[in-house]
């Protein structure tokens, strides 16, 4: 009997559990660490978000099975979202799927479109699930670069001329996670005619929508005309509303992806539990005031963190978008490499960051700040970091005040 499972000799041992695992143990020890590590929001979702939760749970006939595709009410909310939003009008019949978490979504789209051997195009450095998804489903990936510049383009066609078979599928993150990077709808213009021109579909992953700081919405590609003949987007409720642990996303989009999609979770899945579908109605449909408050107050984090880091020493890029910052490991600590920074930040400053190489080779150099703690733990992480470059020999000017 063989324990060389075909998928599981295909998944590397995860880079950042090395790092999760070392922060549990400093806490299990009675540290406090300031995380900064995952993506995972610190803040409540709405009030009556959590009410209407309650109130159908409640209810004796909440409790069966829900549905795969999502409650009806729910998948016209999120075409309303769209409608408000975009300016782009979906069915909610055939062009909206509920998802449990766009992470969910993504893995039952790869696995519904990809055939073993398949290849699909994918942004190194990316969020796992982009790459991983189709990796579990067979598909062999190609990369390409997350900077949305001429030169992606280049690697765009290059990759359609010297791989064989052609690449079917193009993954698409911005804002990006983890670079922050952003795009405009004129990226998504040229992108949706290049995917046609190559018989590619697109898949979008919109998880950051409404995380953008610098006055700028950030545009959806189906906002593009004639998107939807080729792409799918997901949305996700955990980072707009802070409701992360509910696990309630999306796809909307093409037609035949989102009917393959819905065909895949009807085997797997009976949908989220109703009360949770219903809470998430309304999200989308009640008062939206939380998601320009979250939105101002993640700006605000940005701006204490980029400062406050800067007189520590280390100097980061501000984010336009996300609730990331893509760091480069401070040059005299680059010979590290990003896994032993973060193993030594965690170590000496007691603050957790993810390793940029865990997002894949081309993140290597890097580490992913997530603004996840407030503004008062975003201060003494930076006095911290600060006493740890100083230990360091780094920046020793600065970092003593002379800036
Ligand atoms: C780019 C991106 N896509 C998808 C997800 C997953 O979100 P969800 O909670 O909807 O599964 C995340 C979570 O951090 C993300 O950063």
């Amino acid at each position: 009997m063989s324990e060389e499972f075909y998928r599981i000799r295909r998944l590397p041992p995860y880079v950042i559990a090395e790092v999760n695992a070392m922060r549990a143990a400093a806490r299990a020890g009675g540290e406090d660490i300031i995380d900064l590590g995952m993506g995972n929001p610190d803040l409540p979702p709405p009030d009556h978000v959590v009410e209407k939760l309650c109130e159908v749970a409640k209810k004796p006939d909440a409790h069966g099975y829900s549905q795969s595709k999502g409650i009806p009410g729910l998948r016209r909310a999120q075409a309303g979202y769209y409608g408000r939003r975009f300016g782009v009008d979906l069915d909610p019949e055939s062009e909206v799927v509920v998802t449990m978490g766009s992470k969910e979504g993504l893995a039952s789209l790869a696995t519904a479109i990809t055939a073993p051997g398949d290849v699909v195009l994918a942004p190194n450095p990316s969020y796992p699930i982009h790459t991983f998804g189709f990796i579990i489903a067979g598909a062999t990936i190609r990369s390409v670069p997350t900077t949305p510049d001429e030169a992606y383009f280049e690697s765009l066609d290059k990759a359609m001329y010297y791989t064989v078979p052609r690449p079917s599928v193009l993954v698409v993150n911005y804002p990006s996670n983890p670079t922050a990077e952003t795009v405009d709808l004129a990226f998504y213009e040229r992108l949706v005619g290049w995917a046609k021109a190559n018989k590619v579909w697109i898949i979008s992953d919109l998880a950051y929508s409404e995380l953008y700081y610098d006055g700028k919405p950030t545009p959806s590609i189906l906002q593009v005309k004639g998107a939807k003949d080729v792409a799918v987007e997901f949305t996700s409720l955990s980072k707009t509303y802070s409701m992360a642990g509910w696990r309630i996303g999306f796809a909307v989009g093409n037609r035949e992806l989102i009917a393959a999609m819905t065909r895949v979770k009807s085997y797997l899945d009976y949908g989220a539990f109703t009360p949770v579908q219903a809470a998430a109605c309304a999200a989308l449909n009640g008062p939206q005031d939380i998601v320009d408050r979250n939105r101002e107050l993640y700006h605000k984090r940005r701006d204490v963190m980029v400062e406050s880091f800067a007189r520590a020493g280390w100097d980061i890029p501000s984010p336009a978008a996300s609730m990331f910052a893509w760091a480069p490991v401070p040059p005299a600590l680059a010979h590290l490499g990003s896994l032993e920074f973060s193993k030594q930040l965690l170590t000496h400053a007691k603050v957790a960051v993810a390793p940029g190489v865990g997002y894949g080779e081309n993140g290597e150099g890097y580490v992913r700040i997530a603004m996840v703690e407030n503004e008062q733990r975003l201060r003494q992480a930076a006095r911290n970091v600060k006493r740890y470059l100083q230990s360091m020999g780094v920046n020793q000017a600065r970092a003593s005040g002379n800036r």
